[in-house]
């Protein structure tokens, strides 16, 4: 099959899942620079927690920074789908590395993409999609992680500048980020209407990173405190109007939770992978175990389940290409492949049994990998709240 029909609106369209010949040189040139560049650095980054700035170097020399962002602002020019199948690749070998370029694409330059001045476009978006600077995504506080809208950092404004005071947490890239996008409130009585979205130099005066916050998962990511203590930020670095802040976030959630869900494919084809390898090699009973039924039916379902959270994931990609609003899609397409790779990098580990619990082996990594997708960029229960309310206001 080659295309899959879908109705909108009343009308037909066709989404091609076959990749053209772009998309094609694009995941070859992809997984070469995982395997020969990636992989081998992914174990030792996990249990040293350390920040792979060269491998963003590399990418953003690749054009892997700003895959969808237009060339005329520093970016590829390539298509949504493209940017699945980048992530998805790192992924596949490093789950640290592959959320490092998804936040920095889909968090950063998207949203400066679309709803950036021009100026902002060619002072920040510019550098962030070639790759010369790293981004982050300050939404999530202390007490405000799924309900984001209860954000307490504040925006004052004082004559050119505004000036912010607060703090948020679990900031993936946040300790090594030159620039970050801030949400931050102008009016807290106001809720969500009152919140107003910043791009900020990261070594501004007033600007803090905390430690390093060592996770189960995804341990080289950079994922920090940021503390903002009279923080000064012109209001040309204001991006949109003061309080469409919590749409921009939102609408910006959606490209994020795309970028999530392929990252989920990667993780869980990188598992497949593993324990398909393993299960010709390991031999019991006089023969390997891949010729046991218990693990044909494993990988059976391994592999379809993988399959169709890259179809889900593609076609939220796709959507987002067409230009209408993809909220119910891309939280489908998350919701389904969170809970695919926790189910895949699980079996994968069984496959592998008492070995796979070593650190022997990479299948126990992409295990603990796999569990963050379930949380951050909104958690499972979040995007059935999203779906759910889209399917009710259908
Ligand atoms: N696009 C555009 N506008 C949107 C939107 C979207 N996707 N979603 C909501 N809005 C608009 C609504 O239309 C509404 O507009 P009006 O004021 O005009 O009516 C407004 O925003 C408020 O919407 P809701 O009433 O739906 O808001 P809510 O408070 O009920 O929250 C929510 C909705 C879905 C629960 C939302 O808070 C949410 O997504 N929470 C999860 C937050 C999250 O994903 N955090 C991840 C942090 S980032 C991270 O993890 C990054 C990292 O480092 C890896």
């Amino acid at each position: 099959m080659t295309s899959y029909l879908e109705s909108s609106g009343g009308t037909w369209q066709i989404m091609h899942v076959q990749l053209s010949e772009e998309q094609l040189l694009l995941q070859e040139t992809v997984r070469r620079f995982a395997a020969e560049v990636v992989a081998p650095r992914a174990r030792e980054i996990d249990e040293t927690g350390e920040f792979p700035r060269e491998f963003f170097d590399q990418a953003g020399e690749l054009g892997l920074a700003g895959v969808a962002i237009p060339q005329e602002y520093g970016g590829s020019g390539m298509d949504a789908i493209s940017y699945c199948i980048v992530v998805e690749e790192i992924s596949r070998v490093c789950a640290s590395s592959g959320v490092i370029l998804s936040v920095n694409n889909s968090l950063v330059c998207d949203p400066l993409l679309r709803f950036g001045s021009e100026e902002q476009k060619q002072r920040f978006l510019r550098p962030l999609a070639a790759g010369e600077k790293l981004g982050c995504f300050a939404l999530t506080e202390p007490d405000a992680g799924s309900d984001a809208a209860a954000l307490r950092a504040t925006a004052r404004r004082d004559g050119d500048d505004y000036v912010l005071n607060g703090s948020k947490v679990f900031i993936t890239n946040g300790s090594h980020a030159e620039l970050a996008l801030v949400f931050a409130s102008v009016d807290l009585e106001a809720k969500h209407k009152g919140i107003t979205a910043f791009i900020v130099a990261t070594d501004s005066p007033g600007f803090e990173t905390g430690p390093h916050e060592y996770k189960l998962g995804v341990n080289a990511s950079g994922t920090t405190e940021l503390v903002f203590d009279e923080l000064r930020v012109p209001v040309g670095q204001r991006i949109g109007e003061e309080g469409d802040g919590f749409k921009i976030a939102m609408a910006t959630l959606d490209g994020g939770r795309v970028g999530i869900s392929a990252q989920a494919v990667g993780i869980a084809q990188g598992a497949f992978e593993e324990a398909l390898k393993y299960s010709r090699e390991r031999r019991q009973f006089g023969r390997p175990i891949c010729d046991f039924q218990a693990i044909q039916f494993y990988l059976a379902d391994m592999s379809t389940e993988i399959d169709a959270g890259r179809l889900l994931t593609w076609k939220a990609a796709w959507t987002k290409e067409t230009g209408k609003r993809y909220s119910l899609e891309a939280a489908q397409a998350k919701l389904f492949t969170a809970g695919m790779a926790q189910r895949v990098t699980n079996k994968a580990l069984q496959i592998h049994g008492g070995y796979g619990y070593t650190r022997e082996y990479n299948v126990e990594r992409y295990f603990r990998d796999a569990r963050i997708t379930e949380i951050y960029e909104g958690t499972s229960e979040i995007q059935k709240l999203v779906i759910a309310r889209a399917i009710l206001d259908q």
